[in-house]
């Protein structure tokens, strides 16, 4: 549906009075009402590392989803201040692993002799306690467009052979990464369940991993199916299927291209006229791809029409943008984002690790 234009008219007034006090950062996911909004869009690691580049802005709005706001709050002054229009814009995913899990899972390897072994790495779509638990034990951050790469340097601390992995809090994203690209086999990785007695493994399963993945997951990513790849392969003959890494690992087998949203939006960019794709990930972004690619020949389709938005993405529309801007305009700050002293230090340790990847 076309935007408000009163409200159009209104979000534009209110950062022409901000000027340069505010950045507008925007994810790929967040609605199109939004997204004409943002001063620069990303995915996570490109927004990460642009909140950080704007020491200027008094006011970074945030339209994405809690994590990510924080992570910009790390990465930023102290002077500045990070506002989410809507502080209920969190992720499941982000969700499924609390500090208190984990620390009981590190006390898991600790009694299982393997503590020691074991370098954290932890998705950006985690909560600043879980990045501060990385950067305590020596991990890094990742995005989906540096898990290998972060990988690579957390297998790389430890002797040849010995290194192993906690990977939080996506289960796919590890797997895949470990699996598709860096030629681990699945028997390497084990799944850590944070609901059962000692993540429901044991000590000699801990002992025998590489990888040991934590139990979450991608509740919109989760629900592409094998069966969607196999029925839009029969019902668009030559398409390409391109997902993104958050699916399930026969999802990425049986794709012709992975990638961060980043990537998928360059892949469709450099993708001849005429050719036909299918896209597994988020609606708003493949909706906008669709519409922005179409006169150019190119015929994208969602990869399985049952599949919904994100609804906590979707939380941040322009009302809330509104509201947000007008009281920024007016000197009231709402929607703040503000990561603790001691959390913020560990957790600033990963962040930074991850931006010095080679
Ligand atoms: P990227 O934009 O880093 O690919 O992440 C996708 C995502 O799910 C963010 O929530
Ligand atoms: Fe979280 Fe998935 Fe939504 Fe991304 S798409 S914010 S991982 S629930």
């Amino acid at each position: 549906a076309p935007s408000d234009p009163d409200l159009v008219a209104r979000a534009r007034a209110a950062k022409e009075r901000l000027g340069d006090r505010v950045f507008v950062l925007g994810h790929h996911y967040q609605r199109d009402e939004v997204i004409q909004f943002a001063d620069v869009t990303g995915d996570s690691f490109k927004l990460a590392r642009d909140a950080a580049a704007r020491p200027e802005a008094e006011y970074i709005v945030f339209c994405g989803v809690h994590f990510m706001a924080e992570s910009a709050d790390i990465l930023t002054s102290d002077s500045q201040q990070v506002v989410l229009p809507d502080l209920a814009a969190g992720c499941s995913m982000a969700d499924m692993a609390s500090a208190e899990q984990v620390a009981e899972c590190w006390d898991v390897l600790t009694e299982a002799g393997v503590a020691d072994q074991v370098v954290p790495v932890s998705y950006m779509n985690s909560s600043a306690d879980i990045k501060a638990f990385t950067g305590r034990h020596g991990g890094t951050i990742c995005t989906s467009s540096n898990a290998q790469r972060a990988l690579e340097w957390a297998f790389g601390r430890s002797a040849p052979g010995a290194g192993k992995v906690l990977f939080l809090p996506d289960q796919h994203l590890g797997r895949n990464t470990a699996v598709r690209d860096m030629g681990m086999s699945l028997d390497d990785c084990v799944v850590y369940n944070p609901h059962k007695p000692g993540g429901g493994l044991t000590a000699e399963q801990l002992r025998a991993a590489r990888m040991i993945l934590w139990r979450g997951h991608c509740s919109v990513h989760g629900r592409f199916s094998l069966d969607s790849v196999d029925e839009v392969r029969a019902r668009i003959p030559g398409v390409q299927v391109l997902v993104h890494p958050e699916c399930t690992h026969e999802v990425v087998a049986a794709a012709d291209h992975v990638g961060s949203t980043e990537r998928i939006i360059s892949i469709l960019e450099d993708a001849p006229a005429g050719s036909k794709w299918a896209v597994g990930t988020e609606l708003n972004l493949v909706r906008r791809l669709a519409n922005r690619f179409a006169d150019q020949g190119k015929e994208i389709v969602f990869l399985d029409r049952t599949v919904c938005f994100c609804s906590t993405m979707n939380r941040i529309d322009l009302p809330h943008l509104v509201w947000a801007l007008e009281s920024l305009a007016d000197g009231k700050v709402v929607g703040r984002i503000r990561v603790d002293a001691e959390t913020e230090h560990f957790a600033k340790l990963a962040l930074e690790r991850m931006l010095a990847l080679p």
